[in-house]
């Protein structure tokens, strides 16, 4: 059984749709100002969306494999907005959505980007609201290496650490009040969905309050900073504490001076080459790695 065929000829902005035998429930757009479709205007105006995401309860997942993982981790979809030729690869998402009532709502790539401010490479988008964060002190509970990002403001860099995150055994990430959001459209797919996967939540007031209830659940927390007196990460590697918070900055001016002096210690990665620090999606994983639950010291431990 179909739902219909979307139209020949010209939609209204110009284009021309190849016939296609659309599937039960699913919906053909031919207008971009269409209301229903509110949750996907402007998708490229970051000031925006960052403002307006948020106050909706929602974030927008973009590809068929970042959709499939949010739905995996239990998300809730309120729409999904596809070119048609993925109605196909997409089939069970869109039969599932049928069932429950979701709107599925396929048209023209032109439609689309005139819709979205973007050409849909990916294909597909789906709008999901947004979950509900747990309390920190539900993700503290049992974690081994809990990672603190701090003011990280660029979504890629957040992405890129969540990706790091989730392959090397982190447990649970904190983000500051300040730091960008994880739910981005950007941040999630460069993280490869890796957002859903990982265990998160703001945590508020920070800097200050947010070490000292790190280290009231038993943790040693460390600021990864370039300071004087830092150890080096080798050191730190050589003997990890069985609780270890990893707090990273933001990228202009790294950790707040209040975060560095209420940490237990201070960790520097040598650098070489005249290079003063690694991008913090770098350094990232490079601590990340160097202090995994059960790894060993790469090298053994160096000077303090
Ligand atoms: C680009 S760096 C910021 C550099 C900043 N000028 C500073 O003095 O910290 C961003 C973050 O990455 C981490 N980072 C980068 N290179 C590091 C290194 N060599 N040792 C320790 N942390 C580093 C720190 O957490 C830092 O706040």
């Amino acid at each position: 059984m179909t739902g219909g065929v979307a139209p020949t000829g010209s939609s209204p902005i110009g284009s021309t749709a190849a016939a296609v035998d659309l599937p039960a429930g699913v919906e053909w757009i031919t207008d971009p100002g269409d209301p229903r479709l509110a949750d996907y205007v402007s998708l490229t105006d970051v000031a925006l969306r960052r403002r307006t995401e948020p106050e909706r309860g929602l974030y927008v997942a973009e590809s068929e494999k970042v959709i499939r993982r949010a739905l995996a981790a239990g998300h809730r979809p309120r729409s999904f907005l596809m070119a048609a030729r993925w109605l196909t690869d997409l089939a069970d998402v869109v039969a599932q959505a049928r069932v429950g009532g979701i709107p599925v709502y396929a048209g023209d790539h032109d439609v689309i980007e005139t819709l979205t401010g973007f050409h849909l490479h990916r294909g597909a988008l789906a709008a999901m609201q947004r979950p509900v964060l747990p309390p920190v002190g539900e993700l503290l509970a049992g974690a081994r290496r809990v990672l603190v990002l701090e003011d990280i403001v660029d979504h890629t860099n957040v992405g890129a650490c969540f990706r790091s995150a989730a392959a090397l055994g982190v447990d649970a990430v904190l983000v500051t009040p300040r730091c960008a959001d994880p739910l981005y459209r950007r941040s999630v797919r460069v993280s490869m969905g890796t957002v859903f996967q990982v265990p998160w939540t703001r945590i508020e007031p920070w800097p200050r309050g947010g070490p000292e209830v790190l280290r009231e659940q038993g943790f040693t927390v460390a600021a990864f900073a370039l300071a004087d007196d830092a150890v080096t990460l080798d050191a730190l590697a050589a003997d990890p504490p069985e609780r270890l918070a990893l707090v990273l900055g933001t990228e202009g001016d790294g950790l707040t001076r209040h975060t560095i002096a209420a940490a237990d210690l201070a960790v520097r990665i040598p650098m070489a080459g005249g290079v003063d620090s690694l991008n913090v999606a770098a350094a990232c994983a490079v601590a990340l790695w160097a202090l995994r639950p059960g790894g060993s010291a790469p090298g053994g431990a160096a000077t303090v």
